[in-house]
């Protein structure tokens, strides 16, 4: 999709229905320019209708804003560039691939991920209208210590986000974001570069928004935002408010550290107080430490976690 494919989309957003000779006039294209146009926007999954004598109509609505997007990015002190991607294996991937030619503070976008990929190495199922990013950070000094809490901050960000839409979500630690006891939205952090040196991270976030509902064989522990409300959601919106959140909060976060936000992500945490499993052994969850760590007793012993699996024992 170029620039021209977004123009279309954005007349076909803003208005009833647009002429096709309106379209060609605007960008100064012929009409059967625009007819393969829309022919390739419609292949791409975008509903148009042709109406006669009127034009092209957008009959589903529900689709990514990407001139709003760009224009927050342009207006943002943090973010610098936002690619859009129809389709790719895995927006992760695609950053790690090209991070030497991508500035800074770059978010890449799909609606669709052949390869989506999850923690612990597991797939990422790929539903429709969800939202599928990644942002690369770089020139970070690569503190291992800081990473992990950068991954909490993100998903106190988006858990922040979601309830300012109305959304009633818990967070399960490390990052995970859960609704009525099942997970919408999985957070997928990687580092490239040298400790403690010059490198990136990259930090992939999925969310399952507006699909109606998730395939059988994740029903029981994942869902989706319009599963569990009945509401659509707006998704251009929910990434402008959390890369703008992100934005906001990024220099606290770097100044003091996870524990400027540890008293709201334990008011969150779904873990705390409840028996969990890390890798097999069970634990009391006392508390989440400074740096984001989980707090566990067993057999009267205090034992830090900060990274594993982790199942709750509700
Ligand atoms: C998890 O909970 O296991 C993490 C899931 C992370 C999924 C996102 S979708 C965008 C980005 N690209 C990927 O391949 N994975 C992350």
């Amino acid at each position: 999709m170029d620039e021209k494919d977004i123009f279309i989309l954005r007349k076909l957003y803003e208005n009833e229905y647009v002429s096709g000779e309106e379209l060609a006039s605007s960008l100064n294209i012929s009409r059967m320019a625009i007819n393969k146009r829309i022919k390739s926007l419609k292949a791409l999954g975008y509903k148009i209708e042709s109406l006669k004598k009127k034009g092209y109509e957008l009959s589903d609505k529900d689709i990514i804003r990407v001139w709003e997007i760009k224009d927050y990015i342009q207006s943002s002190n943090l973010f610098k560039e936002f690619i859009y991607l129809d389709e790719v294996d895995s927006t992760n991937t695609y950053v790690k691939q090209n991070q030497q030619h991508l500035e800074s503070a770059t978010v890449v976008y799909t609606e669709r991920q052949t390869q989506g990929r999850g923690r612990l190495s597991r797939r990422w199922v790929d539903l429709e209208k969800g939202i599928k990013m990644s942002i690369l950070l770089k020139l970070l000094l690569l503190d291992l210590e800081k990473i992990v809490p950068l991954t909490l901050f993100t998903g106190l960000v988006i858990n922040r986000v979601l309830r300012k839409h109305g959304v009633q979500s818990f967070i399960k630690w490390s990052n995970d974001i859960y609704l009525n006891g099942k997970k919408v939205c999985g957070i997928l952090s990687e580092l490239s570069g040298e400790v403690e040196g010059l490198g990136s991270v990259i930090i992939g976030i999925g969310i399952n928004v507006n699909a109606e509902s998730v395939p059988e064989n994740i029903k029981d522990i994942a869902t989706t935002l319009k599963a569990e409300t009945s509401k659509n959601f707006d998704r251009t919106r929910l990434i402008i408010d959390i890369l703008n959140e992100f934005e906001r909060e990024l220099p606290n976060f770097d100044k003091y550290g996870f524990s400027y936000f540890r008293d709201e992500y334990k008011s969150f945490c779904l873990n705390l107080g409840k028996e969990i499993l890390i890798n097999g052994e069970r634990m009391l969850c006392r508390d989440i430490g400074e740096n984001g760590e989980l707090v566990c007793e067993k057999d009267g012993e205090i034992i830090k976690i900060s990274s594993g699996e982790v199942t709750i024992r509700f």
